[in-house]
């Protein structure tokens, strides 16, 4: 396993002590966050962790829970979440976090809102001074009418793909709807932007995380560090 490997499994595994049997449980998605789900799969498999319920924030992580044995419920039965566990791209000082990387932002900030306490899992690298710098936001969008998102976007600083699949058709959501990659660079406002696209008829969903978070689980060189809101 390569170093950064190692940062994101310490501590998506150190965040999961956090959870006590009876609780309801929100599964990011991502690879940090599989780390996470693994490790709670073990800890049920071994009698040490019991009675929690998982809250999937994607299909692909609901699959890979339902074979590692893990027992689920949805936001239907539990519309309240004890605390979710999920990885981010790229996070400030504020502990706002760029997520959806792996496209599953909208799913995952629904669960986010509904959770007490939301942790992020994430390797050093994922720090940095201010969103924008290391990772574009992605946005969820109807892929009616799309195109007449670009201009709206640029105007607001943003060079725009349209996220394909390795076969160059358009990457889909777990509702069906395409994805833009925003690239803002270093966001001046980060709440102003995210009160702007959330104001966007058109767009579902995009992967500012302002003020959701509770804690971020953050490894590297310099050991395992905690960071609280
Ligand atoms: C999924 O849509 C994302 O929000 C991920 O949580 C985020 O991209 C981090 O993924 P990695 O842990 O794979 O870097």
């Amino acid at each position: 396993m390569g170093e950064v490997e190692g940062w994101k499994r310490e501590a998506a595994e150190a965040a999961v002590d956090l959870i006590r049997p009876g609780m309801v449980v929100g599964l990011g998605h991502g690879s940090t966050a599989r780390y996470a789900l693994l490790k709670i799969a073990e800890l049920l498999r071994a009698g040490k962790l019991w009675d929690i319920k998982g809250v999937p924030c994607s299909k692909k992580v609901e699959e890979e829970a339902r074979a590692l044995g893990v027992p689920l419920t949805t936001l239907e039965e539990h519309p309240e979440l004890d605390i979710t566990i999920d990885g981010a791209d790229e996070i400030d000082p504020d502990l706002n976090v760029i997520k959806g990387g792996g496209g599953a932002m909208l799913r995952e900030k629904i669960v986010a809102q509904a959770t007490k306490y939301q942790v992020i899992v994430a390797d050093e690298t994922k720090l940095s001074p201010r969103l924008g710098t290391k990772a574009p936001v992605p946005l969820e969008v109807l892929p009616f009418g799309w195109r007449t998102h670009l201009r709206f976007l640029e105007n607001l600083g943003a060079r725009v793909s349209l996220r394909v699949d390795s076969d160059g058709t358009p990457f889909l959501t777990d509702q069906g709807n395409y994805v833009l990659d925003c690239h803002f660079g270093p966001i001046a406002d980060v709440e102003g932007l995210a009160k702007e696209l959330d104001l966007r008829a058109g767009i579902l969903g995009h992967g500012l995380f302002v003020g959701l978070v509770d804690e971020v689980f953050v490894a590297g060189r310099s050991g395992l560090r905690r960071l609280r809101g």
